[in-house]
């Protein structure tokens, strides 16, 4: 299995170097603009591979796409990160430009790639990517909803006091701080619904934390996460390479599901060896369905400004 990722940030190095320890993919490109960059990052990383015990051959590339051909998956990472106080809705107008010929880029040299799209506003590049290609659905995933589960659980787990590994939990809807829908009357600890443990504050406590846990690391961090991001598209790659049918939710395009059309967001997937393999529509509560079209409406406004900017 070959992966690209592009852009050598630190959310793009995150993904080249949690993809290489999880020893699943033979080769990982790193392809960025800055000279030197990715190349440095490559070989930095591969001098951790006797230590860390993992074979996949990393390798760096300035804005040579030549070099990612035939890649069986492309993170598309590149962009500006959000600045402390930002939304990710105002980094459409430079990012949607990048994005847009990144994927052009990579389809030309790869023309079966599954893409995976980090790049925010997330729900609306997937969207990009969509109308800039015109691949198939399925090879065109959104990351948001598998960070947010992430996110999710942490939080679920820091308010029951409890390790992250008894809790499970979803969140659909988009990547935003509020279009988020944390499927809280959902979550478990064990099989029992949380809301057994937590009073009705402390679930609130846990969804708004929850939603805002992006803007949250980029108050801290003064920039936007990586390891989290790098960890969640790992695990996506690594759902495609061993076609494992795991679900995550998703930010994939919909076509009627949940009632939805015409844009891409946080859905539950089935994900496997062909990306998106199907989208599951699990029974969602009045609140949660109310919640999820609300939702919806936010990531259509955006998609609406995606056509007001650069790239019409
Ligand atoms: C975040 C960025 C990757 O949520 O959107 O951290």
């Amino acid at each position: 299995m070959k992966i690209t990722v592009v852009g050598a940030g630190a959310v793009g190095a995150s993904c080249a170097e949690y993809i290489a320890i999880k020893n699943f993919a033979s080769e990982v490109v790193l392809i960025d603009i800055k000279e030197g960059f990715a190349e440095g990052k490559a070989m930095d990383l591969m001098q951790t591979a006797s230590l860390l015990g993992f074979d996949s051959k990393i390798t760096g590339t300035t804005g040579d796409y030549s070099k990612t051909a035939g890649s069986d998956i492309a993170v598309i990472t590149s962009g500006i990160p959000r600045k402390p106080g930002m939304t990710r809705e105002e980094l459409i107008g430079i990012n949607a430009g990048i994005v847009k010929s990144v994927a052009e880029s990579l389809i030309k040299h790869s023309p079966n790639v599954i893409i995976i799209v980090v790049s925010n506003p997330m729900d609306t590049m997937a969207y990009l990517v969509h109308k800039a290609t015109n691949i198939p659905k399925n090879r065109i995933i959104g990351m948001g909803g598998a960070l947010d589960s992430a996110r999710f659980k942490y939080r679920l787990a820091e308010a029951l006091g409890c390790p992250q590994s008894d809790v499970d939990g979803m969140v659909i809807g988009g990547h935003s701080d509020t279009g988020m829908v944390p499927l809280i009357e959902k979550a478990v600890r064990n099989s029992v619904p949380v809301s057994e443990y937590l009073s009705a504050e402390k679930q609130a406590w846990v969804v708004e934390e929850t939603k805002v846990g992006g803007a949250t690391l980029t108050k801290l961090l003064g920039t936007s996460a990586w390891y989290a991001p790098g960890a969640a598209v790992t695990a996506l790659c690594q759902a495609i390479a061993l076609d494992s049918k795991k679900m995550f939710p998703c930010s994939a395009l919909v076509e009627g599901e949940y009632g939805l059309k015409g844009l891409a967001i946080g859905v539950p997937c089935i994900i496997g060896r062909n990306g998106i393999e199907k989208i599951v529509e699990i029974k969602l509560s009045a609140a949660e369905k109310a919640k999820l079209e609300e939702s919806a409406k936010g990531v259509h406004e955006v998609n609406n400004l995606l056509d007001a900017s650069v790239a019409k």
